[in-house]
């Protein structure tokens, strides 16, 4: 089990840090009220997340988008609830430096009617007022939305996830007593496996062994969901260990096992990592890197970054080592250190002394990423993707939930998993810098679209949703299971004023 989370980092402690000293008011055009252009999730009443969201692209008044920082203070973003003299909410305007801007803010309390004005210079930018109509919840309230297929709409969820089809074609049907006595056989001793069972939209959990401190990410999000939508009832066996466990072949029987992370010799079922659970669960809340905050963050525009590749960690792999190494013979290209040793014997002839972390943050000061393996893959590969850098990844047998709609060469630039090649994909980078240009932001796009908080719930509810449709026994809360209780209502209690499914329908 891996210690402590981002172990790989050095959290920034405060949002302080979001502000960057860019300079950036006197750059290039000015942008119009009336062109600019405003869209995203944060702007519609159903859709609750922890932190909602959405963009602003400022154009000129020729309709060309800005491409670099108008000025952080640019647009003023206020929120109100026209019943309310107060509202809880926390607003942050991030300046993605691109001429873009992300707005985020976190409700404290549920409130009729949001009104959301976008300023620029006191005059109303785009459709500003953006009104919320009815009931806009905050993450907060437990108010389940009855109708799954309904909350789905809402949320704009895809039609379906390759990985979930891919990880589900394997079972032609789940059989839930079978298996609640058959996987705490197969894997009950290994200290860090779960039994969860959703039933009238409760969770109710059971744990095997001592090691299962990180069962919070799992109920966390758990909890979550099931305040947002009702899940169907089911059952199933989270492993909460590093290494995915189901190492069968197709054609022995094999036991439904869900995993933060897969690999291409087990077949676990892939849930996002509890990191980037974690992450979206607590934007805006006690963790400091998240999808939204590391867009604001991605150090100086393109051409003022340095071109040395880049890369710090523990020594949790091989390869790791073989990297520093690398750096040290070549430091022209490389610029690859550790900032702690715990694996293996640290020698300091080899591989150097130890550097100082470095936040993350800072990472884009540097063009090129390396993302390679540590005890299983790098979870800070979403990070990386939406950073302003170019991703040079790995070739790994293991992966994410959302490596399987990654393309090399369009998303990130591959290298062999021995790093055989690492130094020619660097050169490669070097000579051909709008096509890596091109790279980066296909991989920052990559992670707007499919890496958000939205896309996190459409994931986990999809991945429930398709696995409760293989249940050929009843979910049962089994002997020993505990209730998992929503946390105790907060400050502002909020009203559910939702009905049963047929009153929505
Ligand atoms: C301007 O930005 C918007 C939002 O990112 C994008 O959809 C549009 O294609 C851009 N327009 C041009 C001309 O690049
Ligand atoms: C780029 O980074 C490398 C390694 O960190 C450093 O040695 C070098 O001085 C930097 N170059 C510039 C121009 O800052
Ligand atoms: C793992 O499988 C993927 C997808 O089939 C493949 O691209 C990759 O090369 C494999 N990697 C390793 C190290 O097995």
């Amino acid at each position: 089990m891996t210690l402590g989370l981002f172990s790989w980092l050095l959290l920034p402690c405060c949002l302080g840090l979001l502000t960057h000293e860019i300079p950036g008011a006197q750059a290039g055009s000015v942008p119009s009220a009336a062109k600019t252009l405003v869209w995203g999730p944060g702007l519609e009443a159903n859709i609750v997340l922890p932190a909602r969201f959405f963009y602003i692209q400022a154009v000129d008044s020729s309709g060309k988008n800005l491409t670099t920082s108008p000025g952080e203070k640019t647009f003023e973003v206020k929120i109100v609830s026209p019943a309310e003299q107060f509202t809880r909410i926390w607003i942050q305007v991030l300046d993605r430096h691109d001429g873009s801007f992300l707005v985020r803010y976190r409700m404290y309390a549920t409130y009729t009617d949001l009104h959301i004005h976008i300023l620029l210079k006191n005059k109303h930018v785009a459709k500003s007022p953006f009104i919320l109509k009815g009931t806009v919840y905050h993450e907060g309230c437990d108010c389940p939305q009855p109708n799954g297929a309904v909350w789905e709409t809402h949320m704009h969820c895809p039609r379906s996830f390759p990985q979930i089809d891919r990880d589900l074609s394997r079972y032609a049907t789940v059989d839930l007593d079978l298996n609640s006595r058959e996987i705490p056989q197969r894997f009950g001793q290994r200290q860090s496996l779960c039994h969860y069972t959703v039933k009238d939209n409760k969770v109710y959990v059971k744990t095997f062994g001592e090691h299962v401190g990180f069962r919070i990410f799992m109920d966390a999000i758990l909890l979550s969901l099931t305040r947002k939508v009702k899940l169907p009832d089911l059952e199933f066996f989270v492993n909460l260990g590093d290494w995915p466990l189901e190492k069968r072949k197709p054609t022995e029987k094999i036991h439904p096992i869900f995993s933060w992370c897969g690999s291409n010799n087990t077949r676990d079922i892939v849930m996002p990592t509890y990191d980037l659970t974690e992450s979206v669960l607590e934007t805006m809340g006690r963790v400091s890197l998240d999808m939204m905050s590391v867009q604001a963050n991605t150090g100086p525009p393109w051409p003022d970054k340095n071109a040395t590749a880049f890369w710090r960690g523990r020594d949790s792999r091989q390869e790791r080592l073989e990297l520093v190494k690398l750096s040290r013979s070549h430091p022209n290209m490389l610029d690859a250190a550790f900032t702690n040793f715990f694996f293996f014997k640290h020698d300091e002839s080899l591989y150097g002394p130890l550097v100082k972390h470095v936040s993350f943050f800072d990472f884009f000061k540097y063009k090129y990423q390396i993302n390679i393996d540590g005890t299983v893959a790098a979870y800070r590969m979403p990070y990386l993707l939406a950073g302003d850098s170019v991703v040079l990844k790995q070739d790994s047998a293991y992966y994410e939930h959302f490596y399987s709609e990654l393309r090399p060469w369009e998303h990130y630039i591959p290298i062999r998993a021995d790093l055989g090649d690492l130094l020619e994909r660097i050169k490669w980078a070097r000579d051909h810098d709008e096509e890596a240009r091109k790279i980066a932001l296909a991989g920052q796009q990559f992670a707007r679209n499919h890496l958000m908080g939205d896309s996190i719930f459409c994931y986990y509810y999809k991945l429930f949703e398709g696995y409760a449709r293989l249940q050929v026994t009843e979910p049962k809360v089994r002997k020993d299971m505990v209730l998992v209780e929503q946390p105790a209502d907060d400050l502002f209690p909020c009203y559910c004023h939702r009905k049963r499914a047929k009153d929505e329908l």
